[in-house]
């Protein structure tokens, strides 16, 4: 296979990247790792027909997170071939693939295959638990062979229709919680909350000043902070957490892949 390999993914918890970066293996060639999680490094992009494109993201409320979707409309293909993968907290993906798909084809690219895995869920470790699984992990790279395969067999400017699941017009979003990370006692001041913030909500000088406007709540500074003093605790976060947990927890979801 004579294409770049480019993984373009956000992933504010690392399930998304994790999945990308198994399916990459399994396409087994050179990649390139775009990691757009920070802001910094959401640059306008642009690819051309010897590069294929796996573009990978986390579903908010069965949708493509909206900040994602603006960003997406500044990275451009030309007729260049890509996948789309979404990764979801064993809730449900609902219509983010299909806007996964359509977005990226509205901007030049070709969708050749397409996955939707399960990551641990953003706000419990009871839901997805260490997902994505080695199963799962296996699951990717065996779809990157297969996309391998896909590929060897494509001619140039060929049509590849590809149909996934979901529906258009796509499930309304949900308002977002009016909550905000809480840096408790522990807090140590190491600032790796506010270095890996991918908003950047939270302030540099005062850790516990942070922009409820900014915030998405996608839970990596509670993630990552190496003394667990960060949480999101709010009353509506936490019916939601209750009702994840009671219908969610004691089913496996699997990876559903388009091919
Ligand atoms: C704001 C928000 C909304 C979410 N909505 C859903 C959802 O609709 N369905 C679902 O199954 N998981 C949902 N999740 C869970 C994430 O999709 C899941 O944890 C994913 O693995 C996170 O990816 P990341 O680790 O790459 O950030 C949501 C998480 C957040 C933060």
């Amino acid at each position: 296979m004579d294409k770049l390999v480019n993984l373009l993914y956000f992933s504010a918890t690392g399930t998304t990247a994790r999945v990308v970066q198994a399916i990459g293996e399994g396409l087994g060639s050179t990649v390139r790792e775009c990691d757009i999680s920070h802001p910094y490094s959401r640059q306008d992009l642009s690819f051309g027909r010897q590069d294929l494109v796996v573009a990978g993201v986390p579903v908010y409320g069965g949708r493509v997170p909206d900040f994602l979707v603006d960003y997406l409309a500044r990275v451009k293909g030309d007729q260049t071939l890509a996948v789309c993968v979404v990764v979801y907290g064993n809730r449900d993906y609902d219509d983010a693939l299909l806007e996964l798909k359509d977005t990226m084809e509205g901007n030049g690219f070709l969708v050749i295959g397409a996955g939707a895995f399960i990551g641990e869920h953003s706000y419990t470790r009871l839901v997805g638990t260490g997902r994505p699984d080695r199963q799962d992990l296996e699951q990717g790279r065996q779809f990157g062979r297969r996309l391998r395969q896909k590929l060897a067999a494509i001619n140039p400017g060929q049509e590849v229709p590809l149909a996934v699941k979901g529906d258009f017009p796509y499930k309304e979003r949900t308002p977002k919680i009016p909550a905000i990370p809480v840096i408790g006692a522990d807090c140590l001041e190491c600032g790796m909350c506010a270095e890996s913030c991918p908003m950047q909500a939270i302030n540099w000088k005062n850790f516990h000043d942070i922009s409820e406007g900014k915030c998405i709540l996608c839970c990596r500074c509670v993630k990552i902070c190496p003394v667990q003093a960060v949480s999101v605790d709010h009353e509506k976060l936490d019916r939601i957490r209750q009702t994840l947990i009671a219908q969610c927890s004691q089913v496996r979801r699997e990876p559903e892949l388009f091919i």
